[in-house]
């Protein structure tokens, strides 16, 4: 079905899975498949005993902005099948006997170490308490890798994720803590107007980021929102 072919990229020797053509399987799927055999992060997420390869995307933006620290508390909106949850319980050094890494996810998924997982719609009416109670407090930061299920509609799908990204960060603006930061799957060119706006009024400082890890013909981009100000007393 597959055949690999020894090729020498400077010194290093690199593997080429081929995807032969064959009848049942689409040029598309063909292309897919090849690509996700050869991609260097999928490569390495196996030996690095990472659940995705968007471990890596996760990894990257932390590496730079310093986000995750031991001790913090984290939810994490979208989490299978895992990776993310991986790296923020590693990073934060949350322990089997009390995690303090939340993630959320309407897909079964595997245990990871360190995190408490809750099956469930992020969109249902009382994820958001059920989250705060596992995690039992506010968090410090919240993660959102949330993206629709694609319908091959781009719009319809832009529009779709965009919707998860908005609820993703009114439900952290009502939550985190002073100081907290929210990390969130965004589109170029999808957070522009309100939410933009909603978020530079609600936190120090607002960046676009793109980590090496997300594929550059990708339109996936990230907003990383830090040091949250805090909402005002009740009352206010
Ligand atoms: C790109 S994947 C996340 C990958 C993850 N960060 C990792 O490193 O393994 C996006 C996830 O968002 C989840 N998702 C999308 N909409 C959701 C919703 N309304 N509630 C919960 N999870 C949702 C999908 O089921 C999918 O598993």
């Amino acid at each position: 079905m597959t055949k690999k072919k020894d090729t020498t990229a400077g010194n290093t020797r690199v593997l080429r899975t081929k995807v032969k053509k064959k009848r049942g399987l689409k040029e598309s799927s063909r292309r897919w498949l090849e690509r996700h055999l050869n991609d260097p992060y999928v490569q390495r997420s196996k030996a690095d005993g990472y659940r995705s390869r968007a471990a890596y995307k996760l990894i990257e933006i932390d590496d730079k902005h310093h986000l995750l620290k031991p001790g913090q508390k984290v939810i994490d909106l979208g989490a299978a099948p895992g990776g993310w949850c991986q790296v923020a319980a590693v990073r934060t050094k949350s322990s089997e006997a009390t995690p303090h890494v939340v993630g959320i996810d309407y897909l079964e998924m595997d245990a990871v170490p360190g995190a408490a997982i809750l099956q469930m719609d992020f969109l249902d009416e009382q994820a958001p308490a059920r989250l705060v109670e596992a995690l039992g407090g506010e968090p410090d930061i919240v993660l959102s890798d949330m993206a629709a299920p694609t319908t091959g509609h781009r719009r319809t799908d832009h529009i779709r994720t965009m919707h998860l990204c908005e609820v993703a960060a009114d439900f952290a603006v009502s939550v985190l803590k002073p100081g907290g930061h929210f990390l969130t799957k965004t589109f170029q060119g999808g957070t522009e107007g309100d939410l933009l706006d909603m978020l530079k009024r609600s936190f120090r400082s607002v960046h676009h980021v793109k980590p090496p890890a997300s594929r550059d013909e990708s339109v996936e981009l990230y907003l990383l929102a830090k040091d949250f100000k805090g909402r005002a007393p009740a009352g206010d």
